[in-house]
């Protein structure tokens, strides 16, 4: 599977403040379905209110606030541009995202399934059901997996309306990549639970919880690593033995 297959895809800070500063959203602001994305308005990284978002800001944003490597963040603000319904756009808001079916996908890990009502924003049952399966403090590329099959099985199960296009999956595990490899620590493919919980909870980048921007650049190929370890370790079950008293089609 490619995650590269498909057409995808700051503020400067004071010498005095080593991050943006928080802020929660204003009610004139705008948010969508991606946590780090919102977080990153939230401290002003990008622009607060959410719209008008140019390359310059994405790839210094992303640089200056989690040390993505210029190419990378060129390479995600390609997503951001896509999805303004505009054609020829050269800049996104933040709810452009949210277009059902293009990059946004149903199973995700915190926001629940468009046919189930508002899908772009936080929504804690959904991301409880995800927190079960990160059976420990420091998540892992086995826990990851687990919760990320966990989300697509339920859905796939429960919502009638259940569909995943292949660039909706590859958007599902690269997020899922982004935890551990942007989050969290790109070498060890771990990521601290609490990290996770307080940017999702939140939309805040976790500093006050001991979390800091990683010292060293991270790349596509970075995140890739991470991609297909999470792919390797995805199992959802077996189909079930044969037995006839289930046999509806003979
Ligand atoms: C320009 C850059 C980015 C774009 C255009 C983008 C786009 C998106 C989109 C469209 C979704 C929704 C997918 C869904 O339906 O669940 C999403 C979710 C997500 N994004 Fe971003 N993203 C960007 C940067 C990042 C970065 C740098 C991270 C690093 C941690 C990140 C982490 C996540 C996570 C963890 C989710 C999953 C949310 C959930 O499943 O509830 N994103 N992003």
């Amino acid at each position: 599977m490619k995650f590269t297959g498909f057409l995808f895809p700051a503020v400067v800070l004071g010498a005095a403040c080593p991050y943006g500063t928080f802020k929660p959203e204003d009610p004139t602001d705008t948010r969508g379905v991606c946590p780090m994305l919102n977080a990153l308005s939230n401290h002003g990284f990008l622009p607060r209110n959410g719209r008008n978002i140019n390359e310059n800001q994405t790839v210094n944003a992303l640089n200056e606030a989690l040390n993505l490597d210029h190419d990378f963040g060129r390479f995600l603000f390609t997503a951001g541009r896509l999805s303004n319904p505009k054609p020829n756009a050269t800049t996104f808001d933040l709810d452009h995202l949210d277009r059902h079916n293009l990059f946004e996908h149903d199973g995700s890990l915190s926001r629940q399934d468009a046919h189930f009502g508002q899908w772009s924003r936080f929504n804690q049952t959904v991301w409880n059901w995800t927190m079960q399966y990160y059976t420990g403090d420091v998540l892992d590329v086995q826990m990851v997996a687990n919760s990320r099959a966990q989300r697509h099985m339920r859905s796939n199960l429960t919502d009638p309306a259940y569909s995943l296009s292949e660039v909706g999956y590859q958007f599902s595990v690269a997020e899922n990549a982004a935890i551990l490899s942007i989050l969290g620590d790109k070498v060890t493919q771990t990521c601290p639970k609490k990290f996770a919980d307080f940017l999702f909870t939140r939309e805040e980048l976790p500093y006050s919880i001991g979390w800091k921007k990683p010292d060293v650049p991270i790349s596509l190929t970075d995140l890739l690593r991470t991609y297909h370890d999470i792919e390797q370790a995805t199992a959802f079950p077996p189909r079930p033995a044969h037995d006839n008293s289930t046999e509806i089609f003979n």
